[in-house]
C-alpha cells in the first residue's frame, strides 16, 4: 500500500481541507442551522437524487416537518405527498417510520452516537457518519460513493467495494485520513471533491489538490479505478470452423456472414455445430477431401454476452476451386495475394497461422 506514512495522512485531509475553503460548498440549504435531523433528511434524499433535483424538496419538506417531532406526528400520505416526484419511495415511509421510533423511544431527541444512529432503519455507517460530522462537526468517518471513488484512485485500490476485504481496507484508510478537527469542512469537502473534480468519467486531476501524491493519476490510470464489478460468469457456446483448402493449398474458403448478429457483413469459415458431421457438409457441396482432417486447439474469442470457442477443423479438398461449386457469398482466398476483406478476429488469427505453415 502506497503513501500510509504519517506525512502523507496530514497533507490528505490539509490538501482538502485548502481546497474546500475556495472551492467547497458552503450554502446548501441543509448546511444552514445544521442538526442531526436536517442532516439526515438531506443524506436520505441525496442517495439516489442530485443535489440540485433535492433543495427544493428538501426545503418545501423542511417548512412542513421542521423537526422530527412534526414527521413522526404526521400522516403517512402527506409524507409520501412531499416525496412526490422524488422517486425511491421507500426513502420516505422509512424515514416516517425512523422518526416515529425516535420520537416514541426519546420524546424526539435526536441520537448523537454512532452506534445508536447505525440501529435505526435506513441508516448504515456513512450515513450515521455523516450525520455527526456535518450535523455537530464530530470526529466521524464517512464513506460514500464519491469518497469511495476518490479513495480507490488516490491509492490505486485493487478489488471492488462489493467485496468485503476491499471495504474493509477502504474504511481503514477513510478513517486514516479524516482529521480529528475540522470533520464538517473534511466530510463535505470530500463530498464535494468527489461530486465535482474526482468524476466518474474523465475527472479533473490537473485543478485537483490531491494530482501531487494520487497514485492513479500519477501513474496516468485514473479510468482504471475504481475497478468495476466482475461481470457475472458469461456463457460458453462452442462452434467449429472448417478450413477448406484448395488441392494446393494456396486457397481458403471464406463465407460472408449476415449483415446482423455477431461478425456482421465480414467474412469467417463456414461454421458447423459440434458433433455434427463435417463430412455430411461436404457432401452437400460435392466436396472431397483429399486426406485427414486435422483438428486444432480450440480457441477462445469472447464477446460482451458470451464465450465462443472456436474449434478449427482443417482439411485439404482434392479439387482446385475453379473445379468446385461457387456459391454468391463464398469466397476463395487467396493466401499468397489475399484480397482486403472485413475479417472477424479468430478468422485473422487463423489464416495468419494458416500462411505460416504453407
Ligand atoms: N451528497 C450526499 N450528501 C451530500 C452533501 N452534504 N452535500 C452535497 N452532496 C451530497
Ligand atoms: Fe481524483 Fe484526479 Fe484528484 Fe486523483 S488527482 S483524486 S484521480 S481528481
Amino acid at each position: 500500500m502506497p503513501l500510509s506514512n504519517n506525512s502523507k495522512q496530514v497533507n490528505f485531509s490539509e490538501a482538502v481541507l485548502n481546497w474546500f475553503q475556495d472551492h467547497g460548498r458552503k450554502n446548501l440549504p441543509w448546511q444552514l442551522n445544521p442538526n442531526p435531523y436536517r442532516v439526515w433528511v438531506s443524506e436520505i434524499m441525496l442517495q439516489q437524487t442530485q443535489v440540485a433535483t433535492v433543495i427544493p424538496y428538501y426545503e418545501n419538506f423542511m417548512q412542513s416537518f421542521p423537526e422530527v417531532k412534526k414527521l413522526a406526528l404526521a400522516d403517512e400520505d402527506k409524507v409520501l405527498h412531499h416525496w412526490t416526484g422524488l422517486g425511491y419511495y421507500a426513502r420516505a415511509r422509512n424515514l416516517h417510520k425512523t422518526a416515529k421510533l425516535i420520537y416514541d423511544k426519546s420524546q424526539g431527541v435526536f441520537p448523537d452516537t454512532l452506534e445508536e444512529l447505525v440501529d435505526l432503519p435506513g441508516i448504515g455507517r456513512s450515513t450515521a457518519g455523516a450525520i455527526l460530522a456535518l450535523a455537530d462537526d464530530k470526529h466521524a468517518v464517512i464513506l460514500d460513493g464519491n469518497v469511495k471513488r476518490v479513495l480507490c484512485r488516490y491509492h490505486c485500490v485493487e478489488g471492488w467495494s462489493g467485496q468485503s476485504s476491499t471495504q474493509k481496507q477502504l474504511w481503514e484508510l477513510a478513517t486514516k485520513h479524516t482529521p480529528v478537527n475540522n470533520c464538517r469542512s473534511y466530510t463535505q469537502a470530500m463530498m464535494d471533491l468527489g461530486a465535482t473534480l474526482c468524476t466518474r468519467s474523465k475527472p479533473s486531476c490537473s485543478t485537483c489538490p490531491l494530482q501531487h501524491a494520487c497514485q492513479a493519476h500519477l501513474s496516468q490510470r485514473t479510468s482504471e479505478f475504481p475497478h468495476k464489478k466482475p461481470r457475472k460468469k458469461l456463457p460458453v457456446k462452442v462452434t467449429q470452423m472448417l478450413i477448406l483448402q484448395s488441392k494446393n493449398g494456396t486457397k481458403v474458403l471464406l463465407e460472408k456472414r449476415p449483415p446482423h448478429g455477431i461478425w456482421g457483413s465480414l467474412w469467417s469459415f463456414p461454421e458447423i455445430q459440434v458433433n455434427t458431421s463435417i463430412s455430411n457438409f461436404l457432401q452437400n457441396y460435392g466436396f472431397i477431401a483429399q486426406d485427414e482432417i486435422i483438428s486444432w486447439n480450440s480457441m477462445r474469442h469472447t464477446f460482451s454476452h458470451f464465450h465462443l470457442d472456436i474449434k478449427p477443423q482443417v482439411l485439404r479438398l482434392e479439387k482446385e476451386p475453379a473445379m468446385l461449386m461457387e456459391k454468391h457469398d463464398w469466397h476463395w482466398y487467396d493466401l499468397k495475394s489475399p484480397k482486403q476483406l472485413g475479417l472477424a478476429a479468430p478468422v485473422k488469427a487463423l489464416l495468419k497461422k494458416l500462411g505460416n505453415q504453407s
